[in-house]
C-alpha cells in the first residue's frame, strides 16, 4: 500500500533533514504549468490518445481525491489518463472498467504484456495501406463476421486502429501526422515502456462496479448529458462512429447509484442545468481546461469562423465532488469509515 508519504532529503546542504510531502502534493507541484496560462499541463502517462480524454484536467480532477487513498475504481475508464496517473504517480492501487470490449481487452493486454503488444505492433507498418487493412479485419470482428480470435493482435489492432486514427476514434479515418514510422516508433515504445502493476481492468457496465465496490473511493467520468440546455450535440468517444456507448447511456442511474454510494467520490461532467440540479447537495467547482478539436460543441465562435482561427475551445465541465463518507446502518450491517464489517456477498468482476 502506498502510505502516500514522499520523503525529500537535502544532502546538499549538509543537512539531514526529513521532510514529509504527501505523493498527491509531489506530483501536483511537478504538474504545475511553467506559463500559467492554466493552472496545470496535460498529463502526458497514458499511451492511448483518447478524444474527450482528460489528460488536461488531471492536475484538477486529483486535487480533489483524498488524501491517504489506498485504491481508486473507475467505471469510466476510456483512455484513462487519471487512473494511469494514479497508479504511476500516486502508487494507487486502480479497479477499472469500461462497457467497451475491444478498448478493456488493449487494456488487459497493456497491463500484463506489454512487450508482447510492443512486438506485435512492431509487425505493422504505419501507412494507409495497413491502416485500411486493419481497420478492415477490425470491423469485421467487430460486426461479428470474422471474429480475431488471438488477445494480443486484437489489442495491437485496436491500438493500432485508434491511436493512428484522427480524433482519434474507434474505426475513424487515418492520420498522417500519426502515420509516420518515427511517430509510431514512439507511440510503441511507450506501449512497451508502461508498467502498470498495480493496476486491473474489466469489462462491465458501471452499476456492477457500484455494487461490487460499495465503500470505495470512485472516480467517474461518464459520457455527457445531451439534452436540455447542454451545450454539447454529440458525444466525443472514440466509438463516435459507432455511439451506443453513449447514445442510450443511463444518467439517472448513475445518479442513483452516486447518491446511493457509501463512499467517496469526484464525478466529471459537462455544465448543464439538470446535472446540478441532480448533485445539488454535493461540492460543485467550475473547471476549465482545453479541448483541440471541435469536440461536439454547438457555440462555433463568430470571429473564430471569420478569422479562421484554430478550433481549439474550452471545455465547459464541472466537478461533482463527495468528500464524506457514509456511516450506513442497513440490514443490520454496520459499515464504519468506509470499512464494512460484514460485506455484501458481490459477484467477482475479475
Ligand atoms: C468520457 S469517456 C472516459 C474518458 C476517460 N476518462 C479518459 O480520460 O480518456 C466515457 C467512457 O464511458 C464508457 N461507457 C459508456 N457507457 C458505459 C457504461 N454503461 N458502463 C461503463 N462504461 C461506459 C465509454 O466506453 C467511454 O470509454
Amino acid at each position: 500500500m502506498n502510505s502516500g508519504q514522499g520523503r525529500l532529503f537535502d544532502f546538499a546542504q549538509g543537512a539531514s533533514f526529513l521532510e514529509s510531502e504527501s505523493s498527491k502534493a509531489v506530483f501536483l507541484s511537478r504538474l504545475k504549468s511553467p506559463t500559467g496560462k492554466t493552472k496545470y499541463k496535460r498529463y502526458m502517462g497514458s499511451p492511448l490518445r483518447y478524444a474527450g480524454g482528460k489528460s488536461l484536467a488531471v492536475g484538477l480532477i486529483i486535487e480533489q481525491f483524498p488524501e491517504n487513498l489506498n485504491r481508486l475504481i473507475s467505471p469510466f475508464l476510456g483512455g484513462g489518463a487519471v487512473e494511469i496517473a494514479c497508479v504511476k504517480e500516486l502508487g494507487l492501487k486502480v479497479r477499472a472498467f469500461d462497457i467497451f470490449d475491444l478498448l478493456i481487452n488493449y487494456w488487459q493486454i497493456q497491463i500484463l504484456k506489454p512487450h508482447l503488444l510492443f512486438k506485435e505492433l512492431l509487425k505493422l507498418t504505419p501507412t494507409p495501406e495497413t491502416f485500411i487493412k486493419v481497420k478492415k479485419t477490425l470491423k469485421k470482428h467487430w460486426l461479428g463476421e470474422k471474429l480475431i480470435d488471438d488477445k494480443i493482435k486484437l489489442a495491437a489492432y485496436y491500438y493500432f486502429n485508434h491511436n493512428t486514427s484522427y480524433g482519434p476514434g474507434f474505426l475513424s479515418w487515418p492520420s498522417y501526422v500519426y502515420l509516420q514510422d518515427k511517430r509510431y516508433q514512439t507511440l510503441i515504445e511507450k506501449v512497451r515502456d508502461t508498467q502498470l502493476s498495480n493496476m486491473k481492468a474489466g469489462c462491465a457496465s458501471f452499476e456492477k462496479v457500484f455494487k461490487r465496490y460499495a465503500d470505495d473511493f470512485f472516480y467517474c467520468d461518464p459520457p455527457y448529458f445531451l439534452e436540455g440546455d447542454s451545450k454539447m450535440f454529440k458525444g466525443i468517444y472514440p466509438q463516435r462512429n459507432f455511439p451506443i456507448h453513449h447514445k442510450n447511456f443511463d444518467h439517472k442511474l448513475l445518479r442513483d447509484c452516486l447518491i446511493n454510494h457509501r463512499g467517496k467520490f469526484v464525478l466529471s461532467y459537462n455544465d448543464c442545468s439538470t446535472i446540478r440540479e441532480w448533485y445539488r447537495g454535493y461540492k460543485i467547482l467550475e473547471v476549465g481546461w482545453q479541448y483541440t478539436m471541435g469536440q461536439g460543441e454547438t457555440r462555433i465562435g463568430f470571429n473564430r469562423i471569420n478569422k479562421n482561427i484554430n478550433h481549439v475551445k474550452q471545455s465547459h465541465e464541472i466537478l461533482i465532488v463527495k468528500d464524506w463518507d457514509d456511516k450506513v446502518v442497513a440490514n443490520k450491517k454496520v459499515f464504519i469509515y468506509g470499512k464494512a464489517i460484514k460485506r455484501f456477498n458481490h459477484r467477482k468482476l475479475y
